[in-house]
């Protein structure tokens, strides 16, 4: 494995970054490979949180004192590292969110307001449930037509039959950049061009994509753009939706409240600029601060860095998924991020995540909230392994290890 990064760190001392990497479970070393759930956070991350609580807790936006202001200031830098970590054009394009599903909701709900019926809404077959539900709900209330671009068994989209489904009546298309349960990777900006040809919006799911490469929005050219802070080292509770001002500007606001008004009357209310207009209440300023910083984490250890680790992780892993006997691998696209999910004949998921827990190897089991994914699949779940740049290929080995004794046990 690549030892070094630019910054010449060892990938021991990047390890060391992440104090969670060197507990026990189960009197065994963690061995951490459920990044696609959520990724492990380094030291400067957890202590910005806890500075951020211990020095400068105030509310932001709204104190003359000086407090307030120095959370402004940082709160507001944190977007600014945002902006630029996704070369957005303005730093007001970038609204704080809960995360990638509280992204979406407010565009569904911001976007239901001028949805007429027979609208068309597309997604692809590989959706977490997050980019289908809110879409069923607007078009349930709205009489518009949720389609569904179809996947072949590698689990990948083609671009015709996705092209035979773009209709002058599409609306919007909703697609995940990288399948949390695949790694499928999609064609992004193909998709994106093609949907512009019939006037549609596109948002992109990029919750499982921000963690392992550089992504910028304005090369995309998706009009929206989200994704969760905690899968990206950063904090839960913290997310961003980018919008293209021009989109943001003709949208309704999602909420009401504090911040995101500019003039309130008992008559009539008038909302605040972006992007305030997008952010009603007092924010999760901690985590967005705390996000800022993991940015700047991510960015000193390099996607070079990282790309060349995971792609070593992703090609070890599966050569030796693939020796277990009986072990299939569901997500075989030719452009896939180092996620592997797998069943194993005649064993339940369930059973082997939870022994191979015991040996001290975290992987998640189940639908990966991708029902209908499975459903296409016939099976009821997979074990997922979801490596980031911090596994090594000694915790490749130990995972291989615990699934054959786990299964000499089951079988
Ligand atoms: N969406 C997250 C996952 O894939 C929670 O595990």
């Amino acid at each position: 494995m690549s030892e070094l990064n630019s910054t010449m760190k060892t990938i021991d001392q990047i390890r060391a970054d992440f104090p969670i990497l060197s507990r026990e479970v189960n009197g065994k070393p963690l061995v951490y490979l459920d990044n696609g759930a959520t990724t492990q956070k380094p030291q400067i991350v957890i202590d910005a949180i806890s500075k951020y609580y211990e020095f400068e807790n105030s509310n932001i936006h709204r104190g003359v004192h000086t407090l307030s202001q120095e959370a402004t200031d940082a709160y507001e830098q944190a977007r600014v590292k945002i902006q630029h970590f996704l070369n957005a054009r303005y730093s007001h394009e970038i609204i704080f969110t809960s995360g990638t599903t509280g992204g979406i909701n407010m565009i569904a709900s911001s976007l239901s307001k001028s949805l007429n019926k027979g609208d068309e809404i597309l997604i692809t077959a590989m959706e977490h449930h997050s980019n289908i539900v809110p879409w069923q709900m607007i078009c349930e209330e709205k009489e518009a037509i949720l389609k569904v671009i179809p996947i072949n068994q590698k689990g990948e989209i083609t671009l015709e039959e996705y092209a035979n489904l773009l209709t002058d009546k599409t609306r919007l298309v909703s697609f995940t950049h990288t399948s949390n349960t695949l790694g499928t990777i999609n064609p992004t900006s193909e998709i994106i061009k093609m949907a512009k040809k019939h006037g549609a919006l596109t948002l992109v799911d990029g919750a499982q994509a921000v963690t392992h490469g550089k992504l910028d929005v304005q090369e995309m050219d998706a009009d929206f753009f989200v994704f969760s802070g905690h899968k990206l080292f950063g904090p839960t509770g913290t997310g961003i939706l980018f919008g293209k001002e021009e989109i943001l500007n003709t949208l309704p606001p999602y909420q009401g409240g504090g911040d995101m008004i500019k003039t309130v009357t008992f008559e009539k209310t008038t909302y605040n600029e972006l992007p305030h207009k997008f952010e009603a209440g007092t924010p999760n300023i901690a985590g967005g601060i705390g996000l800022g910083v993991a940015i700047d984490y991510v960015q000193s250890v390099e996607f070079d860095f990282i790309q060349k680790q995971e792609k070593e992780l992703l090609e070890y892993a599966t050569q030796e998924l693939l020796k277990i006997d009986g072990l299939k691998i569901i997500g075989e696209a030719a452009n896939k991020t180092c996620v592997i999910s797998f069943i194993v004949e005649g064993v339940h998921p369930f059973d082997l995540g939870t022994i191979v827990d015991k040996m001290g190897v975290a992987v998640r089991t189940g639908h990966h909230c991708t029902q209908p994914l499975m459903d296409f699949f016939e099976i009821p779940g997979t074990t997922r392994a979801s490596f980031s740049f911090y596994n090594t290929i000694e915790e490749v080995d130990i995972l291989v290890k615990a699934l054959n004794r786990a299964l000499g046990m089951l079988r």
